[in-house]
């Protein structure tokens, strides 16, 4: 895997000594002011540049991101003395942290080297995407999990945002059993895009499990004319509130949902604007249980609520996505 083609190390301020601790780790502790930073070469953050500018070292490229309020971390390209810095950092946006052959990523703010490691094992962007239905005619997981899905009722495939989507006609749905007792601990992201097309009652997008019955869901209500979307996440500190419920997405056309969790926060966007809500509803990990993920229905817990229209593009992960991530899904429905 790619991973293993890095060297992850951590590295003093004053850059006084290097000290190997292992094979893949390396830290430099500043014995003056105890202060230790990280950096994995090889690797560096896509898409949250904020500027790029000529420095002559790594060291003057990381101090310059000190300085800089916007800056969260750095891609430094010795070859080229170049210094890019970005508005994140690899835990607010592992997702857009790349193999990079010819970058250093230096975070500006990192105490810890073992915060690093989490990140070293983030690479690659399907890493943490469990499953991805595309709807290109069939039901199959296009990640190499293959959690593929299974029609009740007639799905047929009509054109999508992206190649070709799902059509539910209010008594169709597709389970997904491999996501039984799946522990998505407490970093997690789903995103879909669909058109409703009838306004009657409340519909079930993308879940797994009706409301508390189920650990995660997304759903449109039956309010302002069935333009309503909501959403949560159940973990064992829920506080039994719906925490999104949103009224905006206009019936007949093509909308984007995500919702992202970091077991402390929970966000939801649609067509990639944050809605407001109780971000802090929920907090620990996302509650497992022996229930399918369901797409075009309310989900177990519930016999009806099923969805008419079209969905498409269905991505379920253990990841947080960030901003940028969520702007470039928003932009870019077929790549990424
Ligand atoms: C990231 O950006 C660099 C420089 O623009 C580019 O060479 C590289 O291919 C990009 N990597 C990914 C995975 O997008
Ligand atoms: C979740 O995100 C918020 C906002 O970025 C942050 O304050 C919080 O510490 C994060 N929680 C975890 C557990 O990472």
């Amino acid at each position: 895997m790619a991973a293993e083609h890095f060297t992850l190390f951590c590295q003093l301020i004053s850059w006084a000594t290097i000290l190997v601790l292992t094979a893949d780790v390396q830290q430099v502790f500043n014995h003056q002011s105890g202060s230790i930073w990280c950096t994995i070469i090889g690797s560096g953050i896509n898409d949250t540049q904020i500027s790029r500018n000529h420095a002559k070292n790594h060291k003057d490229c990381h101090l310059s991101c000190g300085a800089d309020p916007a800056c969260e971390s750095t891609n430094y390209i010795p070859s080229k003395r170049l210094c890019e810095m970005n508005a994140a950092s690899h835990s607010d946006c592992p997702r857009s942290f790349v193999q990079r052959n010819d970058a250093i990523y230096t975070p500006k703010f990192k105490t810890d080297c073992r915060h690093c490691v989490p990140a070293y094992s983030n690479f690659g962007e399907s890493s943490h995407l469990e499953a991805h239905y595309a709807f290109e005619g069939n039901l199959l997981d296009s990640t190499s999990a293959g959690r593929n899905g299974l029609a009740s009722g007639e799905v047929f495939y009509p054109r999508g945002v992206c190649g070709r989507a799902a059509s539910f006609n209010g008594h169709s749905k597709i389970d997904v059993d491999a996501f039984r007792q799946f522990a998505l601990g407490s970093r997690f992201s789903v995103s879909a895009w669909f058109k409703r097309t009838n306004p009657d009652g409340y519909q079930g997008i993308v879940n797994a499990g009706y409301s508390e019955d189920g650990s995660w869901e997304v759903r449109m209500t039956d309010s302002a004319g069935g333009t309503g979307i909501g959403g949560t996440v159940i973990t064992s500190h829920y506080e039994k509130v719906w925490p999104y419920n949103v009224v905006k997405v206009s019936l007949n056309d093509w909308h984007h949902v995500i919702m992202t969790y970091n077991g402390s926060q929970l966000l939801f966007y649609v067509d990639n604007e944050l809605q407001t809500g109780t971000s802090d509803c929920c907090t620990g990990e996302i509650l497992s249980k022996d229930i399918p993920v369901t797409i075009g229905q309310a989900g177990r817990g519930h016999a009806m609520e099923y969805f008419f229209g079209f969905i498409d593009e269905v991505k379920i992960f253990t990841t947080t996505l960030c901003p940028e991530e969520v702007d470039k899904m928003f932009r870019f429905p077929c790549t990424c």
